[in-house]
C-alpha cells in the first residue's frame, strides 16, 4: 500500500525532556517514548498541522526518503504522530477533555499512574536520590524553644488515633455487613448537599474536599464479609447502596498490588478513583491534580480511623496497578481512574501491632534521640 499520501499531525499529548545528554519525547497518551533525534524533532515541528507523509519527506530535505518514512512508522505506531488513516483513540478523545490540565498534569498522570512492579525490592544504587538517611524531623538551632503543656486526651477520639497502625496481617473472621456498612457510611456517604451555583450541589461528606468537588468514587471488592456475596461493587454515596459489578476474588489483588504479598489477604479491598472532570469543571490549572491526591489522603485516614474505632486492621497503599484496576472496573484511565488503595480485614489473634515486613523490632514508644547527623 503506498502511504506516502496518508496524513500526519503531530500528536497534542507530547512533551520532551533532556535527561543527561539524551533528548526525549514522551506521550502521556500512549506513554511512549522516542529519542528526539534531530530528524524526529524537525518532523514533529514539520507535522504541526495535517501534512501528507510525502510532504514531510521532501521538506526534511537532507534526510533520505526511506529514513523519514521509517521514522514516521515508529512516531506513528507509538501515537507520537496522528494519521489521518486511522480513527482517533478514545484515550485521545478522553485526554483532550483535559484541556488546560495539560500538559503538566496529564504528564504527572501518566508517569505516576502505576507503581514499578515488585515494589519491595531493593532500588538499585542509580535510583537512590537521597544519598544519606535524611532526618526524620527538622529542628532549629539556637532558637527559642517554647514547651506546651502535655497531652490530655479526652479518651475517645485520641484512643482511636494513637490505636491506628497500618495493618499486614488478618484474622480469620470475616468482616460484619454492619462493620462494612459502617466504614463505608461514616468515610464515603454524603451528610449533607450545599447549593454552589443555581441548581448545581455538591456534597458535603465527613472529609474535607477541596472546593466540596469529591472527585473520589470508592469501588468495592468484597472478598469476606458476612451477608454479602463476594464481588465487585460500586458504593452510592447518597444513597448508602451498593451496585453489583460483578464477581471478585482474592487472587485480583495480586494484579492490584504486586508485589506487596502482606496485603493480599484483607476480608475487603476499596480502589479509590477520581472523576477528574468534577475538580476540572471548577479548577483549570494542573494545580488541582494535587487536590485529587489530597482528597484521597483525607478519605482513607477517615477510613483508617473508623476501621481503629471498629476495632479493624486497615490498610493504604499506593503501590496500585492503576492499569489492572481499570481494566477490572472498565475505566478509560484519563477520563476516571484509579489513585489510593485500601484494604481492611479483622485483626489477627494475639497481635496489637503488624509492623512493615522488614521491620521485625516493635517500635519504640520513646522519641528517639536525636542523631548528630540531624540538622
Ligand atoms: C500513601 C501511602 C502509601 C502506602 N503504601 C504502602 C505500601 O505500598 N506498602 C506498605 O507496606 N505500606 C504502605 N503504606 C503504609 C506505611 O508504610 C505506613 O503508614 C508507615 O509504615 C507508618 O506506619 P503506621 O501506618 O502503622 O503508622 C502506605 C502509606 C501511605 C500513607
Amino acid at each position: 500500500v503506498d502511504r506516502r499520501d496518508v496524513g500526519v499531525r503531530r500528536s497534542p499529548f507530547l512533551v520532551t525532556y533532556w535527561t543527561g545528554d539524551e533528548h526525549r519525547v514522551y506521550s502521556f497518551c500512549n506513554r511512549t517514548e522516542h529519542r528526539c533525534t534531530p530528524l524526529v524533532f524537525t518532523i514533529l515541528e514539520s507535522a504541526a498541522k495535517w501534512r501528507s507523509r510525502a510532504e514531510i519527506a521532501q521538506s526534511v530535505s537532507d534526510s533520505d526518503a526511506e529514513s523519514v518514512y521509517a521514522v514516521l512508522d515508529g512516531l506513528e505506531r507509538d501515537g507520537l504522530l496522528e494519521s489521518n488513516d486511522r480513527p482517533t483513540g478514545e484515550a485521545e478523545r478522553a485526554l483532550a477533555k483535559w484541556e488546560s490540565w495539560n500538559p503538566a498534569a496529564g504528564f504527572f498522570h501518566a508517569v505516576t499512574r502505576t507503581a514499578p512492579i515488585g515494589g519491595e525490592a531493593p532500588r538499585p544504587k542509580s535510583l537512590v536520590v537521597a544519598k544519606s538517611f535524611p532526618s526524620p524531623v527538622k529542628a532549629y538551632e539556637g532558637r527559642t524553644r517554647i514547651e506546651l503543656p502535655a497531652l490530655e486526651g479526652d479518651g475517645t477520639l485520641d484512643d482511636v488515633l494513637h490505636e491506628r497502625r497500618t495493618w499486614r496481617e488478618f484474622g480469620e473472621r470475616n468482616l460484619t455487613l454492619v462493620e462494612l456498612t459502617t466504614l463505608l457510611g461514616e468515610t464515603f456517604a454524603v451528610q449533607k448537599w450545599m447549593e454552589v451555583e443555581d441548581g448545581d450541589w455538591v456534597a458535603l461528606k465527613t472529609s474535607p474536599s477541596g472546593g466540596a468537588r469529591h472527585s473520589i468514587e470508592a469501588y468495592v471488592f468484597a472478598f469476606g464479609v458476612d451477608g454479602l456475596d463476594g464481588g465487585t461493587y460500586h458504593y452510592n454515596p447518597d444513597t448508602h447502596s451498593l451496585t453489583s459489578l460483578g464477581s471478585a476474588t482474592r487472587h485480583l489483588l495480586a494484579e492490584f498490588i504486586p508485589g506487596r504479598e502482606a496485603f493480599h489477604g484483607p476480608a475487603v479491598f476499596i480502589a479509590l478513583t477520581s472523576v477528574f472532570a468534577r475538580m476540572q469543571y471548577k479548577y483549570p490549572l494542573p494545580h488541582a491534580y494535587r487536590v485529587v491526591l489530597l482528597d484521597a489522603g483525607h478519605l482513607s485516614q477517615t477510613f483508617a480511623l473508623v476501621a481503629t474505632a471498629l476495632g479493624l486492621a486497615p490498610f493504604c497503599t499506593a503501590a496500585i496497578d492503576a492499569d489492572a484496576i481499570e481494566r477490572h472496573l472498565e475505566l478509560d484511565g484519563i477520563s476516571e481512574s484509579a489513585i489510593l488503595g485500601l484494604g481492611v480485614g479483622t485483626r489477627p489473634a494475639g497481635k496489637d501491632w503488624s509492623p512493615m515486613h522488614d521491620h521485625s523490632a516493635p517500635p519504640a514508644t520513646r522519641p528517639p534521640k536525636r542523631s548528630s547527623r540531624a540538622r
